[in-house]
């Protein structure tokens, strides 16, 4: 049993290698920013705050208000919401932005939004003079258990996805999950698909407490979304610290993304990705149970668990063929075979290489969106 009320979950501290590491501070307001950073820099440093055009009007002068009281400097830019936006053309805006007004190898980067903020703000970072500093900020519920961990930036580039990108880490990541409340709430479940995710990989209490926690979870109480998120976020950070540039163990994190993705391209990004992932987990969870990993029992448990949190299940999927063509040109693959990520059990994922074709389609002909359904 893991005794979770006697750990400090206000902070989580996760290593990069034998000599760095960075904390990611849990709170629910923006308070403590200006000492969290003023720690990190007791001489004044300059600041460059980087948003996007949803959260500019949201959070932006509270931000830069904090930031102002222990800095030289701060300035923000702002680019455009949307992953459509995510590429090299905004990139060379804010290099200009940051060269014009003559920011150097001192500056501070922060990324104040979701995963398009600090993809974006982190490759700039990892590049800009051969790399400065950045803190993120996540305010969406995916940014705030995934993408703002890890230290993988980067952009879109002609039409695919995260083709561009750097390794950079952050030097603080501060949550502040009072952002959560002004997130579409499509957006929220789609992030929590991800939280799923981590849950059935490699933590069976955790989804446990999903479970117990369903109400306040839907309830956006925001002491239980803050243990949520440190949760999810210990995942990660056990599996990154492990395996930090994708050699091995990292790819567990990719559960539910080989058919997620393809479905996401399928559709034309017409979903959101958690939308997408929710999908390729249960075809995940289906698959492991034909190849007798699962029990039929938990499948339909799994299953289950996504339509409690209002994830979609079932999707018009007809085309399983054109679907799994599209799982080939993942990343992800290794030596022509798709790296599929299954479950031994809730609580324990593996890679396996020897899913077919054939099991694919069959997991897209069991979530394809019967009329009457
Ligand atoms: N680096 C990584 O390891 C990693 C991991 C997963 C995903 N990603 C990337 O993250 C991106 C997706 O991130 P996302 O889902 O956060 O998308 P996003 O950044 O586009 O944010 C979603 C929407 O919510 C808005 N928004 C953000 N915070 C808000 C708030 N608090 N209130 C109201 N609106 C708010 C944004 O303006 C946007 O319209 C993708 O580009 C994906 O490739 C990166
Ligand atoms: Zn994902």
């Amino acid at each position: 049993m893991k005794e979770t009320d006697q750990i400090d979950m206000s902070r989580l501290t996760v290593k990069c290698g034998t000599k760095s590491s960075y904390d990611i501070i849990y709170k629910q307001s923006f308070e403590a920013l200006p000492a969290e950073v003023s720690l990190l820099y007791p001489d004044k440093v300059r600041i460059c705050v980087i948003t996007d055009s949803n959260v500019d009007p949201l959070y932006s002068q509270e931000v830069t208000d904090k930031l102002e009281s222990i800095s030289s400097s701060v300035m923000k830019y702002v680019i455009p919401a949307g992953e459509e936006h995510k590429n090299l053309d905004e990139i060379n805006k804010i290099y200009r932005f940051l060269i014009e007004n003559k920011f150097d190898r001192k500056t501070l980067l922060v990324a104040l939004g979701g995963g398009v903020v600090g993809d974006m703000t982190g490759y700039v970072a990892a590049t800009f003079l051969r790399g400065v500093d950045f803190v993120q900020i996540p305010t969406t519920l995916l940014a705030q258990v995934d993408s703002s961990i890890g230290g993988k930036t980067g952009v879109d580039f002609e039409g695919f996805k995260n083709m561009i990108g750097a390794f950079k880490m952050p030097v603080l990541v501060y949550v502040n999950l009072s952002t959560l409340n002004s997130l579409p709430g499509r957006q929220f479940v789609s992030g929590f698909a991800e939280v799923m995710k981590s849950a059935l990989l490699k933590d069976e209490n955790f989804y446990v407490w999903l479970i117990d926690h369903s109400y306040e979870i839907r309830d956006m109480d925001l002491d239980t979304l803050s243990e949520m998120v440190y949760r999810c976020d210990d995942i990660k950070r056990m599996i990154v610290e492990k395996d930090p540039y994708e050699k091995k163990d990292r790819a567990l994190l990719n559960l539910g993304h080989t058919l997620g993705h393809a479905i996401e391209k399928y559709y034309d990004f017409k979903f959101l990705h958690g939308e997408c992932v929710a999908l390729g987990c249960v075809a995940a969870a289906f698959i492991s149970w034909k190849k007798e990993f699962l029990s039929k029992e938990e499948f339909y448990e799994i299953r289950d668990m996504f339509v409690l949190f209002g994830l979609p299940i079932s999707m018009d999927l007809a085309d399983t063929a054109r679907i799994v063509e599209l799982t080939k040109n993942d990343k992800k693959m290794a030596s022509g075979h798709v790296k599929f990520i299954l479950l031994k059990k809730i609580g324990k994922a593996f890679i396996n290489e020897e899913v077919t074709d054939e099991e694919m389609s069959a997991a897209l002909d069991e979530l394809n969106f019967a009329e009457g359904d």
